[in-house]
């Protein structure tokens, strides 16, 4: 019997990226960042359009020649289709429906969100542990913040999401008035593991259901910088360590309390993370300590896996490829989608 070969291909943000997967094992995983935008404190959406023209061809090149294989044993190419940047997604889109007719195999469309969940099945040795159905997965990221409840590769549910901000944006944007580059998350997560997370209280939402808000915390921690400065010019400097751990605790503390409300609603008993803030010390050790003393299955991403990357998109592809689910050529990309 011949392999399943899938190429995927990301290109929805700031990240080019190409991956392999052969009968379901990852054998290739290419990333190329793109440090153009750091100057500007945020991604500038023409700029990632044009580095992903230029970073396409080698990326994807470099991909297949990693994982051993050529072109001509590609089954099927898989591209994210949405949500992101409609620039960026076009060159991959195209890319793809390019690749498809000139090698006369199938293309398969990718929503993001989909692929951040299945990361979990991206399996990089035949005995690796992936979740079993049905479980919840914790999707946090530059943004989304949602509790998904995961039927099958195709059937998800979402439970919760943000009203307002998402996680990753708390965490920009409080590291943005600190005077931290973009993106804000990791130098918090730094920082934070310096600090004490109990000195500052900042504020935490109040809403029913499993909706998270990270606006009013926003707002109390520029209070905060603002009153400190006031009797103090150098009061960030002096407390940057606490005011990170404090603001990284406080967003926890947030994503938790729903979390833990998701599993006792629903009895779901498998808990999976993903998405850029995923990546999060503190994060990461909450889900697990939770999940853990609570005899739930926790499924921790390889901090690889967390942010954009193409090795999840061609395992979603995989999934849909084996269901015979392939996209036509008249398909456009789309900025934003939902699960
Ligand atoms: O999933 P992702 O790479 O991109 C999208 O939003 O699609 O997530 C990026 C987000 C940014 O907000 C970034 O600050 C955050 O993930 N992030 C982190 C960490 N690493 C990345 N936030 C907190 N701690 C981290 N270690």
């Amino acid at each position: 019997m011949s392999s399943t070969v899938i190429l995927g291909i990301e290109s929805s943000c700031d990240d080019t990226s190409a991956a392999v997967i052969v009968d379901g094992i990852l054998k290739s995983n290419v990333i190329a960042s793109q440090a153009v935008h750091e100057e500007y404190g945020g991604v500038v959406p023409e700029l990632a359009s044009r580095a992903h023209q230029q970073n396409i061809v080698p990326v994807v090149d470099a991909a297949i020649k990693r994982a051993g294989i050529t072109r001509m044993d590609i089954s099927a190419v898989a591209f994210t289709r949405g949500p992101g940047l409609i620039g960026s997604l076009l060159v991959g889109t195209s890319f793809a429906k390019g690749l498809s007719l000139g090698l006369r195999i199938p293309m398969v469309d990718v929503n993001h969100l989909h692929g951040h969940v299945l990361s979990h099945f991206v399996r990089e040795q035949e005995n690796d542990p992936v979740p079993e159905f049905p479980f919840l997965c914790l999707l946090i990221s530059g943004g989304n913040s949602q509790i998904i409840m995961v039927k099958s590769p195709g059937d998800m549910e979402i439970l919760g999401r943000t009203i307002d901000d998402a996680a990753g944006e708390a965490f920009d944007k409080c590291a943005k008035v600190m005077g931290l580059p973009y993106p804000g998350g990791p130098h918090i997560d730094r920082l934070a593991a310096e600090g004490d997370p109990k000195r500052f209280h900042f504020a935490k939402p109040h809403i029913p259901g499993l909706d998270y808000s990270f606006s009013g915390l926003k707002t109390s921690f520029l209070y905060t910088l603002r009153d400190g400065l006031k009797s103090n010019p150098n009061f960030i400097e002096e407390n940057k360590a606490d005011l990170a751990a404090s603001l990284q605790q406080t967003i926890i503390d947030i994503l938790l309390e729903k979390l833990r409300k998701a599993v006792e609603q629903t009895g779901v008993r498998t808990v999976a993370i993903g998405g850029g803030v995923s990546a999060n010390s503190g994060v990461r050790k909450a889900v697990a300590d939770y999940c853990g003393a609570n005899g739930l299955k926790a499924f921790i991403p390889a901090r690889k896996f967390t942010t954009d990357n193409a090795a999840m998109i061609a395992m979603a592809g995989y999934f849909k490829y084996q269901a015979g689910e392939f996209c036509r050529y008249d398909e456009v990309p789309f900025a934003r989608t939902t699960i």
